[in-house]
C-alpha cells in the first residue's frame, strides 16, 4: 500500500455508453480528492480519445458542484478502445504509447476509468502497462462481472417499468399484444427487472432460448382464460431470426401470423440511457466515487470498486476483464416470475 501524498494528479476519465449516475460518480471521486486528501483532479475529455489527444482540463471543487443530478457525462464519452487490433496485427501500438506518454506529461499519479465491460478492459491493460489505474464500473446493462450492480441499471429500470406500465391500458383497451424491447446487450437484465417490476407476461432474455411456437400457445391460453391482452418483455440481445429488423418487429410479425392476435411493438431505445439519474443510482454512484478515491490514497491500484452483499469491495481488474456477468437460467428471480406463471417463452 503507498501512502497518501497530497497534491497528488489524478485523471478521469469516461468511456463507453453514457448512462444515469456518471456525473455522480465524478463528483464523488473528485470532491473526496480534493477535499480530503488535497488531491488535483484532470478531467480527460471523451474517454481514452482525450488520453491520445491530450484534451482534459483541471476540475476543480466548483466545476463539480450542481452536477449531482445531471444525466450523461460532464467529460464526454466515446467508445475508442486503444488495444483494438494489437493482438491481431501486432504493429499498431501506437495508440497505448500516446497513452503512456501523456500519461507521464500531465504528470499523473493515478487514472480513473469509468465504464462498462470494454472500459475496464482497457483499464486493466493500462494497468497491465504500468499505470496506476481505478476502475469503477457503470452501466445500464448491469453486465459487469465482480460487481452485484451497476449504476445506471436501477435508473433504466425505472424508465423501462414505466413505459411498460404505460403500455398496459393501451393493450387492454384495443386487446392487443403489446412487445416491448428493452436494451441490455446480451445481457437480459434490464428485461428481466422491468418486465417483473412492469407485469410482463412473457419475458425474453438472451440468456434463455425461446421458442416461437412455446410463445403462441401461451399467447393463446391467455386469450381462452379471458385474459384480453398481454405484455411481452423483451431484451435486445435475443436470437433475432428478423436480422435487419428490430427483434420486436420481427416478434410482432411473427406471433401475429401464428396467433390472428393483434400486435404491436415500441422500441425503447435510448431514452433508457438519458436523463436524470434515479435516487438509488446517485447514492450508489457516490459510494463508488468516494470509495475509489479512498483506494488512490491507500495507493490500491489495478483494482475496480464494485458492489458485494451492500458493502463496497475492491476485485482485481485482472479478474473482471474479459468476463459477462449474465442473468442463470436458474436465477432466484427467474424461477420466481416462472412460479407466478409468466413465461420466458420456452
Ligand atoms: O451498453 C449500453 C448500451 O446502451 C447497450 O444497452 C446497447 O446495446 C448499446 O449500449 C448501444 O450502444 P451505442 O451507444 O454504441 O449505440
Amino acid at each position: 500500500m503507498g501512502k497518501i501524498i497530497r497534491g497528488q494528479r489524478i485523471g478521469i476519465l469516461t468511456a463507453g455508453g453514457d448512462c444515469p449516475g456518471i456525473n455522480a460518480a465524478i463528483r464523488g471521486v473528485g470532491k473526496t480528492a480534493i477535499v480530503k486528501y488535497g488531491m488535483k483532479i484532470m478531467g480527460i475529455s471523451d474517454g481514452f480519445t482525450g488520453l491520445i489527444h491530450k484534451e482534459y482540463r483541471e476540475l476543480t471543487e466548483h466545476d463539480l458542484s450542481g452536477i449531482l443530478t445531471l444525466g450523461g457525462t460532464i467529460l464526454g464519452t466515446s467508445r475508442e478502445k486503444p488495444f483494438k487490433g494489437i493482438s491481431k496485427h501486432k504493429n499498431d501500438i501506437s495508440k497505448p504509447i500516446l497513452i503512456k506518454e501523456h500519461y507521464e506529461q500531465m504528470g499523473l499519479d493515478c487514472l480513473v476509468c469509468i465504464g462498462g465491460n470494454g472500459t475496464l478492459k482497457t483499464a486493466h491493460l493500462l494497468s497491465e502497462e504500468g499505470l496506476n489505474v481505478v476502475g469503477i464500473p457503470k452501466t445500464i446493462d448491469n453486465d459487469v462481472w465482480g460487481t452485484d450492480v451497476t449504476f445506471g441499471f436501477d435508473s433504466a429500470v425505472n424508465i423501462a417499468t414505466e413505459a411498460i406500465d404505460r403500455l398496459h391500458s393501451t393493450a387492454n383497451s384495443h386487446k392487443r399484444i403489446m412487445i416491448i424491447e428493452l436494451m441490455g446487450h446480451n445481457a437480459g437484465w434490464i428485461a428481466l427487472y422491468s418486465g417483473i417490476a412492469g407485469g410482463g407476461d412473457v419475458i425474453l432474455i438472451p440468456e434463455i432460448q425461446y421458442s416461437e411456437e412455446k410463445i403462441a400457445e401461451y399467447l393463446h391460453h391467455r386469450v381462452e382464460e379471458n385474459k384480453p391482452y398481454s405484455i411481452v418483455v423483451v431484451a435486445e440481445g435475443i436470437k433475432n431470426p428478423g436480422k435487419d429488423r428490430s427483434v420486436a418487429h420481427y416478434l410482432s410479425n411473427r406471433i401475429g401470423e401464428m396467433t390472428g392476435l393483434e400486435c404491436r411493438e415500441t422500441v425503447l431505445g435510448y431514452i433508457q440511457r438519458g436523463g436524470t439519474p434515479s435516487a438509488m443510482d446517485r447514492v450508489l454512484a457516490t459510494r463508488y466515487g468516494t470509495a475509489a478515491a479512498g483506494m488512490i490514497a491507500e495507493g490500491d491500484f489495478g483494482k475496480m470498486v464494485a458492489l458485494k452483499d451492500n458493502r463496497i469491495v475492491s476485485v482485481p481488474l485482472s479478474e473482471v476483464s474479459g468476463k459477462l456477468k449474465l442473468v442463470g437460467s436458474d436465477d432466484p428471480l427467474v424461477l420466481k416470475a416462472r412460479n407466478m406463471g409468466t413465461s420466458f417463452g420456452n
